[in-house]
């Protein structure tokens, strides 16, 4: 199915890997230029190339979505450079593998930081431009635990929450100047964060063998496999698309059925 998006342009944060890559190749495909900012340089640049390979143009920004200056930065070099911003897909979270009792306020400034203000210090920075131009589609990857609440990611499941009421509040502004706000909400992914998490978690639990935590996650999943970037990135892609015209302030769990809300 043609996206629609030719000749568009596409703003990806965390575009260095896992998800945020495969949606930047996936646009690139379907004839987007692509401007990719991540926190590891020489991730964005490597994407960035493959970008240029499938013969469109690509800008790659050293970025950490929750410093203000940087993200200001990144979006006002893309307007300059491409003269526009048609789709910004904002990809970078991180839970906290601890526990509210044994959390301390740095953990939480840090799960807020990241993924809450990432959010709103991205869009701040790209919305005027859409204004602008009376058009434009935004995604933003959430997390199930948004939705239904997860022990040892508790406020990351606060963060995750707000930023899923925040795109439907949103989403009621920016109607009227024909931009769109959703959500993709994720669960256990096989991205290179989502492996070494589930490491982490099975360290920290100290009770089982990764392998049989594995098994254990599994169980509560519909379809008895983890995520791969390429379902998250097929949803995002389609969202922030003109196949999706008339879909706004949604959130799309993309999750094997690991809970249905
Ligand atoms: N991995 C999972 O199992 C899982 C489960 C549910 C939801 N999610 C959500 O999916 C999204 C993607 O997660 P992921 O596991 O692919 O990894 P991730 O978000 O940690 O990494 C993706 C990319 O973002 C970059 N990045 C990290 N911090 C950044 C920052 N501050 N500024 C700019 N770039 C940054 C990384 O370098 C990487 O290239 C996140 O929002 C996460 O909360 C993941």
């Amino acid at each position: 199915m043609d996206l629609m998006v030719k000749d568009k342009v596409a703003l990806i944060t965390g575009g260095g890997e896992g998800v945020g890559r495969l949606v930047a190749l996936m646009l690139a495909e379907e004839g987007s230029d692509v401007a990719l900012g991540d926190v590891d340089l020489s991730k964005a640049e490597s994407v960035a190339a493959e970008v240029s390979a499938l013969g469109r143009e690509a800008l790659a920004f050293k970025v950490d979505v929750t410093k203000w200056e940087e993200v200001n930065e990144m979006v006002r070099k893309t307007i300059d450079e491409f003269k526009r911003v048609d789709m910004l897909v904002h990809v970078p979270g991180r839970g906290e593998r601890k526990s509210f009792i044994s959390s301390e306020k740095a953990d939480w400034d840090f799960s807020v930081n990241l993924n809450l203000y990432g959010v709103l210090n991205t869009v701040k920075a790209v919305v005027g431009q859409m204004v602008e131009q009376r058009s434009g589609s935004m995604a933003f990857v959430v997390s199930d635990a948004g939705r239904v609440g997860e022990t040892n990611n508790i406020v990351y499941s606060a963060a995750k929450g707000g930023v899923i009421a925040f795109s439907k509040a949103l989403a009621k502004e920016l109607g009227r100047h024909n931009i769109r706000v959703n959500c993709v909400a994720l669960s256990a992914m096989n991205t290179p964060a989502g492996l070494q998490f589930r490491e982490g978690l099975a360290a920290m639990m100290g009770k089982e063998t990764p392998e049989e935590l594995n098994k254990k996650i599994l169980s509560n999943y519909v379809i008895r496999r983890f995520g791969e970037p390429e379902d998250a990135a097929n949803a995002l892609c389609f969202l922030v698309s003109d196949r999706a015209a008339w879909i706004t302030g949604q959130t799309l769990s993309v999750n094997g059925g690991y809970c249905m809300v």
